[in-house]
């Protein structure tokens, strides 16, 4: 079998795939970045997750994790447990498709990782490439990495080309584009070209996360219930419901409201406020899970959100391996 051409985004919150099937469709996936050091847990139904090795250390994969590893970390992109969590997200895949065990994939970094203010930041792709030559124990997956792109940049690729790689949207001026991730929110200022103007490129400490943090925060305090565990407050926020024991559920979509609204605030009052003297702005473009979680916020003229906009990163990171690489 031919090698499996995927476009894969490491997020700290989650693992997204895109790749194209034989029908040409779009087929897109997401694994929780939730990993943890040592074996899995074995219970009376099994063992519970899924394990490898990797530079002599041990890792789990636990999507009911309560004690995962905080991937909120600078050099998380280059780290063992990054390399884990792109064996196992290509794992699950393998196994959801029915797919070959041959992967080609074009990965990103984040933008201020990607570029230094002399340009292209060689050493960092270089680290990138390095990390995932790292053989992991465990996974059945061979990978090669074919492509390394800015995450952001990649994601308004997808929004201009379609998946043949025509120009399927056009651009006479500069466009801000914001990738609003789980702990960061990537801004950028892109021109026809799909250069950036470097004065405007900028990563925030803030992202969906602050949401989840924030909502737990009112919750704990208003409840009384110990911390939430962050696949937990994930269903708490898409539920609007917490169980609070003995048979009561509380309804609790008046904090996830208040939080979604603050952090949605603080977002977007620093996008405008970074991008406000960008001369001939022709509009926004807002993609990352945050992009979905935040829409509602995310109003104004000129404002395109693509579809599906958590995996738009990882079409583009396909598109440009295939079409403009
Ligand atoms: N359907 C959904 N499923 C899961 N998360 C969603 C969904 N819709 C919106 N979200 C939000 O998207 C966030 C994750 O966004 P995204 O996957 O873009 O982050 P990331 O790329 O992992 O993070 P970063 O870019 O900071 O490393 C989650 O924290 C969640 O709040
Ligand atoms: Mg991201």
């Amino acid at each position: 079998m031919s090698k499996i051409e995927v476009g894969l985004d490491s997020g700290c919150a989650f693992n997204k795939t895109a790749f194209l099937n034989e029908e040409q469709e779009w087929i897109e996936n997401s694994t929780p970045s939730l990993v943890r050091s040592g074996r899995a847990n074995i219970t009376l139904s099994g063992s519970q997750g899924y394990s490898y090795t990797c530079e002599g250390e041990q890792w789990t994969t636990d999507e009911n994790a309560v004690d995962a590893e905080d991937t909120r970390f600078d050099s998380f992109s280059y780290s063992t447990l990054n390399t884990v969590l792109t064996h196992h997200t290509l794992n699950k895949l393998m196994t959801a498709h029915d797919l070959s065990n041959e992967f080609s994939i074009s990965t990103g970094l984040p933008l201020n990782h990607y570029f230094t203010e002399q340009g292209v930041n060689k050493n960092a792709i270089q680290r990138k490439q390095t990390a995932l030559l790292k053989p992991v124990e465990g996974s059945g997956v061979n990978l090669v990495c074919q492509q390394i792109c800015p995450e952001g940049l990649a994601g308004w690729v997808d929004a201009r080309i379609d998946r043949l790689g025509h120009e399927k949207a056009s651009q006479s001026h500069a466009v801000a584009v914001a990738d609003i991730g789980g702990r960061t929110t990537d801004i950028c200022v892109v021109q026809p070209d799909y250069s950036l103007i470097t004065e405007y490129t900028s990563t925030l400490s803030m992202g969906c996360l602050d949401i989840a943090a924030e909502a737990n925060r009112l919750i704990t305090q208003r409840y009384g219930v110990g911390t939430i565990n962050m696949l937990a407050m994930y269903q708490v926020l898409a539920s609007g419901k917490i169980d609070l024991g003995r048979g009561k559920v509380q309804d609790v979509t008046g904090e996830t409201q208040q939080a979604t609204r603050t952090i949605a605030g603080r977002i977007t009052r620093e996008i405008e406020r970074l991008t406000g003297k960008v001369p001939h702005l022709e509009g926004f473009c807002y993609l990352g899970g945050g992009a979905e979680q935040l829409k509602p916020f995310l109003t104004g003229d000129s404002t395109y959100i693509p579809e599906r906009p958590r995996f738009a990163n990882a079409r583009g990171f396909l598109k440009i391996m295939q079409h403009l690489s």
